[in-house]
């Protein structure tokens, strides 16, 4: 049997990392990330990310995190799901359809057909898309940050609406929490969650 692929989402600093390791290693899964995890990825994140004034236009930053997430299934994604792993990854598809679609304004559709053709198809089981307020996401963030880290506040904005609306469009997809509480706390919702929706 297949293992299931559950991917965590939400804007910057508001503890996806820590909760998509700590739902790992309660699953016995494998965790991974985006973008970065293989080798071509970790090339295209320093790309991407690293603020070196490197001119990239929203298209060219949109495939390239197409082409990170291409091989990121291809390379560990795919393998591990057949292999009977479940999957936790820090970011998936949802991070292009909000950053990309909405916050670059290049339109969900287009976008998520990018997405499509670079997986093959293959969509999350589920998507934890976690939620803080704008005073504990500044506490967390390190600074200075990203070149997208770094974008105006509309832009990140846009992110937060464009991730709420891709929750409410897809609820059976889709679980939103309040990633406001305590760590233990946020992460005893997203088990509860996972056993609700999956039920593993
Ligand atoms: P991280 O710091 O959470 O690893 O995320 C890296 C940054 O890349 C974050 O600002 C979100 C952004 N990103 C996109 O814009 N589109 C994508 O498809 C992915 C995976 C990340």
């Amino acid at each position: 049997m297949t293992g299931r692929l559950i991917a965590f989402e939400g804007g910057e600093a508001v503890g996806k990392s820590t909760q998509a390791r700590l739902l790992a290693e309660h699953l016995g899964a494998q965790l991974t990330f985006e973008p970065g995890a293989t080798e071509l990825g970790a090339r295209i994140r320093s790309l991407v990310l690293d603020a070196t004034g490197l001119a990239l236009s929203a298209r060219a930053e949109a495939l390239m995190m197409a082409a990170d997430r291409a091989q990121h299934v291809a390379q560990v994604i795919r393998p591990a799901l057949d292999a009977g792993m479940h999957v936790v990854t820090d970011r998936f598809i949802g991070s292009s359809l909000a950053y990309q679609g909405f916050g670059r304004s290049l339109g969900v559709d287009e976008v998520l057909s990018l997405s499509n053709f670079a997986t093959g198809g293959l969509r999350s089981d589920l998507v934890v898309l976690l939620e803080v307020s704008d005073v504990v996401a500044r506490s967390r963030q390190e600074a200075p940050g990203d070149r997208i880290e770094a974008e105006a506040a509309e832009f990140h904005r846009r992110v937060f609406e464009g991730y709420r609306t891709l929750a409410e469009q897809n609820p059976d997809q889709w679980v939103v929490i309040d990633g406001n509480r305590p760590i233990d706390m946020v992460a005893a919702a997203v088990y509860t969650a996972v056993q609700e929706r999956l039920g593993v």
